[in-house]
């Protein structure tokens, strides 16, 4: 997988010339506990994936190796992601029927895959939800220049929408446990009330086209109706909601869980934890009011899931920061490890920090080279550390197998392809180049000689080319690159 990233500027950009290499994986540390396995007494570990993660086998490692309990699709299983407004309208045009939506789930298929291929657990995130939901699904004819629709036509769309949504998951991905769903997502103010109603708009609003069709939040019940006949055998049900810890807030989002629990179609609460620990002793929320609202969630009897934990450090976060994190993070665990009866899944949002949303404040276990950090430490202190898995340790090479260069010419400068007196990028061109049409772009023997720098004798192949790559972005420091092959006698 590739993946360009441009950030700022307002012209058009062409990429030409450009070399796609594989990256060599950075090694994860394999030498310490699993946290999945740490807190297997306890509940599931897991994480939320992006597209980009699941091409960084690094990142995979990690994944597979700490949080293979639970998986969420960061993005994809959204309804901004899954409802398709062109097949929407189509459909419409077809059979004058706007009430049922058309679902796919192409964008979530490589994390769908990547569970169903490795036996994961997926948690559904989510299917009624005020952001991330296009304006034009609120609308009669699916299209946003055109009224608002009743809230009768709305109920109907619902019905269909989560209807397709779970029959088409259950088609595609019949062997995938689905075991939990975020059925609503936010739909309660800090103070208990319902959002405003509005539309979301393009640039993201804090409005809700849910309440401007209804007018209150009486479509979460209708949601989780419609979710309890539809949803497969097995997969819970949860209201989910960030700022769960301010107190209208809580006791809100406890009086509505248990009603519907009583109704017999809400099975649990999401509790997603975005915490900020910044010092420490100015943290929000502080320790003691997190756990004053978990232990009031549990006390409802209903299943908690902590759906969505990471915690921020100050800005410009120092080694300092890391262990005040780290403290903050060991006494957020500890509440958490207490109330292990009534909690099935602790999912954290983002492996490394570099890769998450808030990530000027490291709100993760792992840094950007995937190493643990202290916070990871912090929270499997003082716990029974399973026995590690043995790994087998690769002897370090001492000798270099023979380095002949295929020809009888002198190498002058090895991965010097072109023979300009210098390595660079365009050395690498040129041997791809030799390789893809040797007719037109055949290398002198001066040239074949230096180009030779994989494995020297090996012949002349791609590995040559992304040699000198690697060397040009400092992944190496020295040409010849020697890799022992498997057939090598040393
Ligand atoms: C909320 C949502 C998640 C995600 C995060 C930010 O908590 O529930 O789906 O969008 O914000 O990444």
């Amino acid at each position: 997988g590739v993946y360009v990233y441009f950030e700022g500027g307002q012209d058009d950009i062409y990429i030409d010339e450009f070399v796609v290499s594989q990256v060599p994986t950075a090694e994860i540390e394999q030498d310490i506990p699993s946290l999945s396995a740490v807190f297997a007494d306890a509940f599931k570990i897991g994480n939320a994936i992006t597209p980009n993660n699941l091409s960084s086998k690094s990142t995979m490692d990690l994944v597979e190796k700490h949080f293979s309990g639970s998986l969420t699709a960061g993005n994809e299983m959204k309804p901004d992601a899954v409802l398709n407004q062109a097949a929407c309208q189509a459909y419409f045009e077809e059979t004058g029927d706007d009430t049922v939506p058309q679902v796919s789930f192409s964008a979530a298929k490589p994390f769908l895959n990547y569970c169903q291929k490795n036996n994961i657990p997926v948690r559904i995130h989510t299917l009624v939800w005020h952001s991330q939901t296009p304006d034009w699904f609120f609308k009669e004819g699916y299209d946003n220049n055109n009224d608002w629709v009743s809230p009768e036509k709305m109920t109907q769309r619902m019905e269909n929408y989560i209807k397709a949504y779970f029959e088409e998951l259950i088609e595609l991905y019949p062997d995938i446990d689905f075991y939990a769903c975020d059925v609503v997502n936010e739909a309660w103010t800090d103070e208990g009330k319902p959002r405003n109603p509005g539309e979301q708009g393009s640039s993201g609003s804090n409005n809700s086209a849910w309440v401007k069709v209804y007018g209150d939040n009486s479509f979460i019940e209708l949601a989780f109706t419609y979710a309890r006949q539809y949803a497969p055998e097995g997969c819970k049900l949860y209201y989910n909601d960030f700022n769960e810890y301010m107190p209208d807030k809580t006791d809100k989002i406890i009086e509505m869980a248990t009603e519907l629990n009583a109704k017999g179609v809400l099975d649990g609460i999401g509790m997603q934890s975005h915490l900020d620990a910044r010092s420490g002793s100015d943290a929000f929320p502080s320790v003691s009011v997190y756990k004053k609202a978990l232990d009031k969630f549990c006390e409802t009897g209903l299943d908690i899931q902590i759906t969505e934990l990471d915690v921020t450090t100050k800005e410009n976060p120092t080694a300092e920061s890391h262990e005040q994190q780290a403290q903050y993070y060991k006494d957020i665990m500890d509440c958490i490890y207490a109330q292990k009866d009534s909690i099935s899944a602790v999912v954290f949002w983002g492996v490394t920090d570099d890769q998450s949303w808030r990530a000027n404040r490291d709100p993760l276990l792992f840094d950007a080279d995937y190493k643990a950090k202290p916070a990871f430490y912090s929270i499997i202190e003082g716990r029974e550390i399973p026995t590690p898995v043995e790994t087998t340790t690769v002897a370090p090479i001492t000798t270099a197998p023979p380095v002949t260069t295929g020809t009888a010419v002198e190498v002058t400068l090895l991965g010097d392809a072109n023979n300009d007196g210098i390595i660079d990028i365009a050395d690498a061109t040129k041997i791809l180049q030799a390789i893809g049409n040797a007719d037109k772009y055949a290398l002198t023997p001066e040239q074949a000689a230096n180009a030779d720098c994989y494995n020297p004798g090996s012949g002349i192949t791609a590995l040559d080319a992304l040699a000198v790559q690697k060397l040009d972005a400092k992944l190496i420091t020295s040409l010849p690159e020697i890799v022992i092959e498997d057939d090598w006698v040393l």
